[in-house]
């Protein structure tokens, strides 16, 4: 570190190439910094940008995290932030996820060093929602197969259509009705769904559930259109469509796993943008290509950068279809990337500050300990 700076902030992002050059907005990639540079040299720290994250160990996180005082990483490239290299980081004292979720960290190590974690609440819950109810519609309406067809000069629409449904009239269920969860449910009231379901700790406040009856009785002319299921099990077997939109944790990681997917309705599309562990990467594979699941669809991987032999990457149904698998990008429109990277300065702010008066929902590791009692609290500080 030079010494005239008070400190070091790593930033940890993937190189955006001549897309960095092209597009001033790609704020998220290792080229445009966030757009933070100036800010952070003006409050005396030095920045140190790198997309040199693995192996763990050997990188140049490794290398700068020895004298680093703050780390900013996203879940969309993550540099995992294990209790190994927490405790080869002496002067660390904040980690900041660009993004929402920071389970590419080690929260219990975090708190065992006393390290605050932050991540920008919010700032992208409406680009995961939109991504969320996209993949739903190009799994249920077997888009890709169809824009396969017309890329490669193909027209054969018995074969496109043989799989291809309405989602109006269907049953669609989320697992976790937080920020996206509620958001996805408000925007597929106007598909005139038979029924939205949703599964999570604590009930939707009243006046969000009014509001989505409200709709229906409005566009579709029926109300009493979300019903909270306080059985799992019970609500993935009547349902057409599920969502995930809990975050990873102890109890979510491996929750879809062969036992659990044997419970949903035979030919059932599953999307999940929430985190790719969540899911049991062979066991979806397995329900795709058996017919149990008639469509999986996504953006999050169990490993990021995914690699080639995936089997997320390969997967169809029997119709040679079903798979609406895109790399980590929902959360990461251009508009998203501005949210994101205004979060980050604005936490950077408190910290250089000296007055830590960080937006409380953005606060999930402090002083030692957990800022809330779950992610399921922050729901309600919107
Ligand atoms: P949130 O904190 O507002 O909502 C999460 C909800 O999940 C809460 O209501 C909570 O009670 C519920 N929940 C927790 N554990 C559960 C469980 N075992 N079963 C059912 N519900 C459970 O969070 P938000 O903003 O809606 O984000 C959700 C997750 O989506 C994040 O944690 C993150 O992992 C993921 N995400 C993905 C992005 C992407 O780019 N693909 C971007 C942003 C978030």
């Amino acid at each position: 570190m030079s010494p005239a700076t008070k400190g070091k902030v790593l930033l940890v992002l993937y190189k955006g190439g001549d897309h960095a050059r092209q597009v001033k907005q790609l704020l998220g990639c290792l080229e445009n910094e966030l757009g933070i540079r100036d800010f952070i040299e003006k409050n005396g720290y030095e920045l140190v940008s790198t997309d040199s994250k693995d192996p763990i160990g050997e990188s140049e996180v490794d290398e700068h995290l020895k004298d680093a005082e703050i780390i900013i990483t996203t879940p969309f490239f993550p540099a995992y932030i294990t209790k190994e290299r927490l405790a080869k980081a002496p002067k660390l004292k904040m980690c900041v996820t660009a993004g929402v979720g920071s389970d590419h960290i080690d929260l219990n190590a975090a708190n065992e060093h006393k390290i605050t974690v932050t991540e920008v609440t919010g700032s992208n819950v409406v680009s995961v929602s939109e991504h969320a109810v996209m993949t739903i519609l190009d799994l249920v309406r077997n888009f890709v197969p169809a824009h396969e067809q017309a890329v490669s000069k193909g027209w054969d629409i018995a074969g496109a259509a043989k799989d291809s449904y309405d989602l109006e009239g269907k049953t669609v269920a989320t697992v976790g009705a937080g920020r996206i969860g509620y958001r996805i449910l408000e925007r597929l009231v106007a598909f005139n769904p038979k029924k939205l379901y949703y599964y999570d700790y604590q009930d939707l406040p009243k006046d969000a559930i009014d509001k989505l009856n409200k709709a229906s009785e409005l566009f579709n002319g029926h109300g009493n259109i979300v019903e909270r299921v306080e059985n799992l099990e019970e609500m993935l077997g009547k349902s057409d469509v599920v969502t995930i939109n809990a975050p990873l944790h102890e109890k979510t990681k491996g929750l879809f796993n062969k036992d659990l997917i044997s419970k949903m309705k035979d030919g059932a599309w599953l999307v999940n943008t929430a985190r790719g562990a969540i899911c049991v990467a062979e066991d979806v594979a397995e329900a795709l290509e058996s017919g149990k699941l008639r469509g999986y669809g996504g953006d999050v991987w169990n490993v990021q950068p995914a690699p080639d032999n995936h089997p997320w990457r390969t997967m169809r149904n029997k119709f040679g279809g079903g798979n609406a698998m895109t790399p980590h990008i929902s959360g990461t429109s251009l508009d998203a990337q501005a949210r994101y990277s205004a979060g980050v300065q604005s936490i950077l702010e408190s910290y250089f500050s000296g007055k830590h008066d960080y937006r409380q929902q953005d606060v999930i590791v402090i002083d030692g300990d957990y800022a809330t009692k779950s992610y399921g609290e922050r729901h309600k500080m919107k």
